[in-house]
């Protein structure tokens, strides 16, 4: 594949996303990685299709590859993991749009998946963008001991411990009694509680998706780690915006349904600290996420105009 035409990664350009040249990258090996071989049924492949390459912002990969650049490589360096993160991702959203989970019928401005198909193939085509994504990593990374690595920080990323343990939990808060007059100790727990549900449901991918530049670019720890910082406040501040968008913004912006937090009676930011309480704790995560990364000094402008717009956002 020849190189991206990319602006040299120690120029800042005026993109306020930071990465929207990276997009037609992006498609083409997500286009390419959705080739699923004999084997794969029509309708299972046609549904991962549907789900992967419906038009998402592509956040994730993004990161992979900035992170990548950030740390020296290149930004194919860091394609099978910016792949394999948004095939994650989009299973991610398959579940949690399901009838058991969010219950949604709009994703990236169309029916979700069990609506287009059906529940079942929903379901299985979740199932199949798991494997996919670990054995895209598999086989498109060469070094074994690296490809071992990535493999494994997206596993965890993905596991029962972070991205599946939040999802459980966030379940698990909807509709609980909340007392009449909440005590400022009962508020306290509930936004620990919350904090660690977003940190492990969505904060978890985002951190892997840096990491999985950072491996993929060869990065050395001491970026590896800063990158692992930026991410964790990044991360947290997106599902801040999340919820915050759930609240203010229209169907037809987002391209899902918003509204729905408070209707399921899911635990929030604003929910609890009400819309400037989270304005501000995403703020200040971004502020912070600015800070960390400092160490890349002219690198960084991917980065920090992401963290901005990650805060800035409207959809
Ligand atoms: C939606 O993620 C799910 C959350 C973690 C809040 P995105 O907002 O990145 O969704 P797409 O990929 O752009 O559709
Ligand atoms: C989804 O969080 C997190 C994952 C898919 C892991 P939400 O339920 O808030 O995401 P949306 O709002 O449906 O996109
Ligand atoms: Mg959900
Ligand atoms: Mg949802
Ligand atoms: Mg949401």
């Amino acid at each position: 594949m020849s190189p991206v035409s990319s602006p040299d990664p120690n120029v800042s350009s005026n993109d306020p996303t930071g990465f929207r040249d990276l997009q037609p990258l992006i498609e083409t090996a997500l286009e390419k990685a959705c080739e699923f071989g004999a084997g794969c049924p029509e309708r299972l492949g046609d549904a991962m299709r549907y789900a992967v390459l419906a038009p998402g912002k592509r956040l994730r990969p993004a990161l992979a590859i900035m992170a990548a650049e950030a740390c020296g490589g290149v930004p194919e360096d860091a394609l099978p993991g910016a792949v394999a993160v948004e095939m994650i991702h989009a299973y991610s959203l398959i579940h949690d749009d399901l009838p058991a989970m969010d219950n949604d019928d709009l994703r990236r401005g169309r029916p979700t998946c069990h609506i287009q198909f059906d529940e079942a193939t929903a379901i299985l085509a979740g199932d199949g963008l798991i494997a996919q994504a670990f054995s895209h990593l598999a086989e498109n990374v060469q070094d074994p001991q690296t490809a071992c690595e990535a493999i494994r920080v997206l596993a965890v990323a993905a596991g029962p411990m972070k991205l599946v343990g939040g999802q459980a939990d966030d379940l698990a808060a909807e509709q609980r009694i909340v007392s009449q007059q909440p005590s400022l100790q009962s508020n306290r727990s509930d936004l620990r509680l919350l904090e660690a549900i977003h940190r492990r449901k969505t904060g978890a991918l985002i951190s892997a998706s840096l990491e999985l530049g950072a491996i993929l670019g060869g990065g050395s720890d001491a970026q590896r780690t800063a990158l692992v910082h930026y991410a964790e406040r990044v991360g947290l501040a997106f599902q801040v915006i999340d919820d915050l968008l759930d609240l203010t913004a229209e169907a037809e912006t987002m391209g899902k349904r918003t509204g729905k937090d408070a209707a399921r009676g899911k635990l929030t930011y604003p929910g609890l600290l009400g819309i400037e309480g989270a304005k501000k704790k995403a703020n200040d995560l971004i502020q912070d996420a600015q800070e960390l990364i400092s160490v890349f000094e002219k690198r960084k402008w991917r980065l920090s105009s992401l963290a901005n717009y990650v805060l800035e956002r409207q959809h």
